[in-house]
């Protein structure tokens, strides 16, 4: 085809002990937005890296021609491929937090050299970037201020700040709000226009549906084949990434709900000193054993911060109660929350939840250190198998335990992490966002796993941005809207319109 623009030739890599790319062909049409899917460590990434100069020429074999010109990329060609119009937006934020927003965009390419810096011109060309595509970002502020989403749209503009032929975009969304998704789809229909090719990696197949023209599907390091997206249909892409029809998206499961395990009452918080974090107040709620409570609601809502309430931060609280097994407490720190039985699968898990330097069987076992720790000694047996049950369980794809954790794909990541705090056996278990960044294969695990865990008694807590997940797995559903309780609603009363009602703060037109 001489309208390609890229075109992949057999393209093979490996890592010690794994093969994470099988003889790759397929090409990619000049101005075509083509999207990328497959399981996680299918080897989506391995491959958008080898484009963008991470991996360079003589670590793979096989050809990538872009532009009529096979790549020969040098260690340390990022600069390279980026000149040659090569941008790339990474699944991990890859952004220096004390720096500017400004500094950020312009890192390593700064106008006037790196000597001398003409930062006027730096802050007035980014201003004229966000201006042109509507995005409204503080480019004076360290990026540390910004929510996960507001540094995921800095990487977005670092890249359409290079006028790029081909953009990779990795995992894009993982952290914006619809709002925010709204405008990158925006940005992606002008670049489109303007004839810039995209390739677009995501585990949401609405999304993916919605912008791309082909998709091509990777399995275990293998291209399963490519599709016109009008001519196929989410069913197909899925049965094509997992290797089997995948009917239901959610288990089915019978919850019979017990007694209250923890309960909140008339919470009241402060966070004003926390930028970009919202209030909260007079929050009150309850949880049962064997329950799943869902907490839906717009992105700075304050969901996030309602859970972090319940795992540590007491000296926010200005009034209310929190009660577990009907006893008033105070939680100062995750330690006490953990003592409590509280565990917490934190939405931000490359910061908070992983040692990345360290095996998954180190990072699995650490917050369980007391469970394999008796008179002075660390049964090793024990935590191995322990371990390895909750990473065969949760399919973590790594050729062993001992795999540091840090050469794992961006999904697997997310399973050790939720493989820790499972493994703690809490009471009150809270997830927030526990399936962002999660292929469909292993999205259904973790909710066979939560199912599980509530059919054994623990009290679920699932805060979520997606509502059909919210829908699909929840037995009550709290809508938070402006630091408040928007509205609790019973899973048979609810739909997606009456929770969005209930998030916008709109009342809900009848049915509630
Ligand atoms: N630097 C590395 N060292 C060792 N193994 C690696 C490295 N990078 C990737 N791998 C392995 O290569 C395989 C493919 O990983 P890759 O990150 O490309 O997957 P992916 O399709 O992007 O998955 P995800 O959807 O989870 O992001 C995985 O088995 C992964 O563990
Ligand atoms: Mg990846």
């Amino acid at each position: 085809m001489d309208t390609a623009i890229l075109q992949f030739r057999e393209v093979t890599k490996t890592f010690p002990g794994v093969t994470a790319l099988n003889k790759i062909s397929f090409s990619v049409e000049k101005g075509e937005i083509h999207g990328i899917c497959g399981e996680n460590g299918a080897g989506k990434s391995t491959l958008m890296k080898i484009l963008a100069g991470v991996h360079p020429r003589d670590t793979y074999t096989g050809e990538v021609i872009f532009e009529g010109e096979p790549l020969n990329f040098a260690q340390g060609a990022i600069q390279q491929a980026r000149e040659m119009g090569i941008a790339i937006v990474h699944q991990e934020l890859a952004l220096v937090q004390e720096m500017t927003v400004g500094e950020n965009i312009y890192l390593g390419r700064e106008p006037g050299g790196k000597s001398v810096i003409n930062w006027h011109q730096l802050y007035s060309e980014t201003q004229q970037i966000l201006n042109r595509y509507q995005i409204d970002l503080p480019i004076g502020k360290p990026v540390s201020t910004l929510s996960v989403g507001r540094q995921q749209m800095v990487e977005i503009v670092r890249a359409l700040s290079e006028d790029a032929k081909i953009l990779i975009l990795d995992e894009p969304t993982s952290a914006l709000a619809d709002q925010e998704v709204k405008v990158l789809m925006q940005i992606l229909q002008t670049l489109k226009e303007q004839g810039v090719t995209c390739l677009y990696i995501s585990h949401k197949l609405e999304e993916v549906f919605d912008i791309t023209d082909r998709v091509t599907v990777f399995r275990d390091g293998e291209v399963v084949g490519t599709k016109k997206t009008s001519e196929t249909s989410t069913n197909e892409i899925i049965a094509m990434m997992v290797g089997r029809e995948m009917t239901e998206r959610f288990p089915v499961a019978k919850r019979s709900p017990k007694e209250v395990v923890l309960e909140v009452e008339g919470l009241s918080a402060d966070w004003s000193d926390a930028p970009g974090k919202e209030m909260l107040s007079d929050i009150s709620f309850s949880v049962r054993a064997g329950e799943i409570l869902g907490i839906a609601g717009l992105m700075g809502s304050g969901r996030s911060e309602l859970v972090t309430m319940l795992f540590g931060e007491c000296g926010r609280i200005q009034s209310g109660t929190i009660r577990i097994c009907g006893e008033a407490v105070k939680i100062c720190s995750a330690r006490e929350a953990m003592k409590h039985g509280i565990s917490l699968i934190p939405e931000d898990r490359k910061q908070q939840g992983l040692v990345l330097g360290q095996s998954i069987l180190k990072n699995i076992s650490l917050a369980n250190m007391d469970r394999f720790a008796g008179f002075g000694s660390i049964n090793k047996h024990e935590e191995l198998n322990a371990s390895e049950k909750m990473a065969k369980e949760l399919a973590v794809k790594a050729p062993t335990l001992h795999a540091i954790v840090n050469s794992l794909s961006g999904g697997n990541q997310q399973k050790v992490v939720i493989g820790k705090w499972l493994m703690s056996e809490p009471k009150v278990l809270i997830l927030d966002e526990p399936t962002r960044g999660i292929d469909v294969g292993a999205k259904y695990e973790i909710y066979k796993l939560m199912n599980k865990l509530a059919a054994e008694g623990v009290a679920i807590i699932m805060v979520s941005s997606e509502l059909p997940e919210i829908l699909g797995m929840s037995d009550r559903i709290l809508v938070m809207h402006e630091g408040r309780v928007g509205g609790i609603v019973d899973r048979e009363n609810a739909t997606q319109e009456n929770l969005m009602a209930l998030a916008t703060g709109m009342t809900a037109g009848g049915g509630m």
